[in-house]
């Protein structure tokens, strides 16, 4: 564990930065880096974990969807800073902001038991694309 890991809502002048633009690339594709900031700032949130004064880790949230449940659109943690508890404070604040909503995921055989150890309920969805298996991540209160 990280002894100071501060956590923070984002701006739109945070989002531009290539720190956090280049953390985003880890988890999502960089065509979809952009447009999935815009819209969580404008629909949900962005969270930034800080450590030493670096962005180390970045959590997209967005709201809504026809239930109404929180989704995390990316989550992604500097690959020298993993295994510190950082994506695990990232995700407890997602959960708080969701208060007593739901939040949900997708995602991959690589991300699925880092979900698990966060408490969400998994469910695979089998071979959702040729050769990728995706899974089902549920949480609530
Ligand atoms: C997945 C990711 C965000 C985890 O961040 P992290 O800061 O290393 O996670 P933490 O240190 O908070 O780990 C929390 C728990 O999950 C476990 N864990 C972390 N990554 C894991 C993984 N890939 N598979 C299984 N368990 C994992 C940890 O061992 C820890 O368990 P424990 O404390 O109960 O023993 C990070 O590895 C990452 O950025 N990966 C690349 C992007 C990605 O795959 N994002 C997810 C899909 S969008």
């Amino acid at each position: 564990m990280v002894d100071a890991i501060s956590v923070r809502l984002a701006s739109t002048a945070d989002a531009d930065t290539v720190e956090v633009r280049s953390l985003l690339a880890l988890a999502i594709s960089t065509g979809r880096v952009g447009g999935t900031v815009a819209d969580c700032i404008a629909n949900g949130i962005v969270l930034l974990a800080i450590v030493e004064g670096r962005v180390v880790g970045c959590l997209c949230l967005s709201s809504g969807g026809l239930t109404g449940e929180w989704r995390i659109e990316a989550i992604a943690v500097d690959s020298g800073w993993r295994h510190h508890g950082i994506g695990r404070r990232l995700i407890r604040e997602a959960t708080a902001h969701a208060r007593a909503g739901a939040v949900v995921a997708e995602t991959d055989s690589d991300g699925v038991g880092f979900y698990a150890r966060c408490g969400f309920a998994t469910i695979s969805l089998g071979e959702k694309y040729p050769g990728v298996q995706r899974f089902w991540c549920h949480w609530s209160v």
